[in-house]
């Protein structure tokens, strides 16, 4: 593999080729935040939020660093006045769903972005998909999924495959950044459980 220089805020990077922009960054201690960024999973771009400046072909654009691969000459800015507006609409789009999650209320904080902006949404999920790669790409179990398409779309556990995997793993708990996937678990756990008889009345007899 060859070698690629480019340019990330000023720094002159040394990459390989087929590293992305967010790998070539965090080589050089240049934080952009992810949230649907996983060490183990294939990149998916799903969030949006690492959004940066490129310099590509005489072309500024913004593009998503944990997808885009390096180049040489490319020159990355991480924070312009348009990454940081991006992230903070990005940021108010997801709080609409999970007003509460305090990696989306830090990250807030950071670029400002209003968690009131818009109308709130039934479903906290914000469809990162972090939990549903990882049970497919890690576990190979695929006990949770996505469902439906567009603003219907959401996650849910797969009732047969949850009920044998997902009771001692749980590992894709800690991935969710607002807690939707726990809601979605426990949900479907409740739904699995046969339902607690009820105490039959004693009817005087209560003694016996
Ligand atoms: Fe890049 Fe989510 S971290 S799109």
């Amino acid at each position: 593999m060859s070698e690629i220089v480019l340019q990330i805020d000023g720094k002159e990077v040394t990459a390989q080729e087929g590293t992305t922009i967010l790998e070539a960054a965090r080589s050089v201690g240049v934080a952009i935040p992810t949230l649907c960024d996983h060490e183990k999973l294939i990149p998916y771009g799903a969030c949006r939020i690492c959004t940066v400046e490129a310099d590509v072909h005489g072309k500024t654009n913004l593009v998503a660093a944990c997808l885009q691969p390096v180049e040489n000459g490319l020159v990355v800015r991480t924070r312009t006045e348009q990454v940081d507006q991006a992230r903070k609409i990005i940021l108010e789009q997801m709080l609409a769903h999970a007003p509460d999650s305090e990696q989306l209320l830090e990250l807030a904080q950071v670029y400002g972005a209003n968690k009131d902006r818009f109308a709130k949404e039934s479903n906290f999920c914000i469809l990162c998909g972090l939990c549903v790669r990882y049970c497919d790409e890690v576990k190979k179990k695929n006990a949770v999924a996505f469902i439906e398409r567009g603003a219907k779309r959401e996650i849910v556990f797969i009732p047969d495959i949850a009920i044998r995997e997902c009771w001692d793993c749980k590992e894709c708990f800690p991935l969710c950044p607002t807690s939707a996937l726990q809601a979605a678990y426990y949900l479907t756990e409740a739904l699995m459980s046969p339902p607690v008889p009820s105490t039959p009345s004693c009817k005087g007899n209560c003694s016996k």
